[in-house]
């Protein structure tokens, strides 16, 4: 039974990533939508898998913030930094969210459970364009910004648009934008809808979509069969390279539909 089940899963595998059009996908038993322990075993599964992958010597995490990555932060251990110097770093500005959540302490955990180190971007939340513009230019901001610029592998989850445009404390006016668009899915401030057409885009320090082709390693995590469309509809925008850790919840979705 358990060799069945094992060539069952690498053959769910394998045809996730053809569909998706991605290098590789890791599917764990269950549905995080219903069971936390699931995100427990994404953020095992990411310790094994930066385990194998990252390089000896210097390493420069970016990571996003949300709720899929602040409980896979728990999950890190001081394995990761054998032969190694993690820097965790945040690939966002932290702003517009509750602070546990944030990719700042998502770093901060991540430093701590691998004993590694990181830095903060602390940013105000609701930035006009031009105060984005100086921003940059400020010389604690910029250093970390040099740093995420440089970082050699990038840890993101993918979020629902609807949940996310209510947690970014957007307008009315942005919401309502949101809506009209039928986006499904967000990632990096960035809005897509179900074909995988940018329709919104929060104005935020830090990495985008497009800087990730760059990026040798690069890790998305995001489960439950409610994120099913919204996986479909990033993936059509994210690099080649990218592995998915997801779950059964999330994958029975999206190869049940076409
Ligand atoms: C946000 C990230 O913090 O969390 C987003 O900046 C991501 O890029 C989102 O999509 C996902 O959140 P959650 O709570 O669904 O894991």
């Amino acid at each position: 039974k358990l060799l069945a089940d094992f060539q069952g899963t690498a053959l769910i595998e394998q045809q996730l990533s053809q569909k998706l059009g991605i290098a590789r996908c890791i599917v764990l038993p269950g549905n995080s939508d219903k069971q936390y322990r699931v995100i427990d075993s994404f953020g095992q599964r990411l310790n094994q898998l930066l385990g194998t992958i990252l390089p000896n010597g210097k390493n420069l995490i970016a990571v996003t913030g949300g709720s899929t990555l602040a409980r896979v932060a728990r999950n890190l251990s001081p394995i990761l930094s054998k032969n190694r110097d993690l820097l965790f770093l945040p690939a966002r500005g932290g702003v517009g969210e509750s602070v546990i959540i944030q990719a700042n302490s998502v770093c901060a955990e991540m430093a701590n459970r691998t004993h590694g180190q990181h830095r903060a971007l602390y940013l105000p939340e609701d930035i006009s364009e031009r105060s984005f513009e100086s921003l940059q230019k400020e010389s604690s901001i910029k250093s970390v910004l040099d740093l995420i610029y440089k970082c050699n592998v990038v840890v993101h989850s993918i979020g629902t648009a609807s949940v996310m445009a209510e947690r970014r404390n957007l307008s009315d006016v942005d919401r309502l934008k949101i809506t009209n668009s039928q986006a499904v899915a967000e990632a990096f401030g960035d809005f897509f809808d179900q074909n995988g057409q940018l329709v919104y885009k929060v104005p935020r320090i830090g990495l985008h979509v497009r800087d990730l082709a760059n990026i040798e390693h690069v890790v998305a995590i995001a489960g439950g069969a409610s994120k099913a469309s919204a996986i479909k509809a990033y993936m059509k925008n994210a690099p080649a390279h990218t592995v998915l850790i997801t779950d059964e919840g999330a994958s029975k979705m999206i190869l049940r539909d076409n």
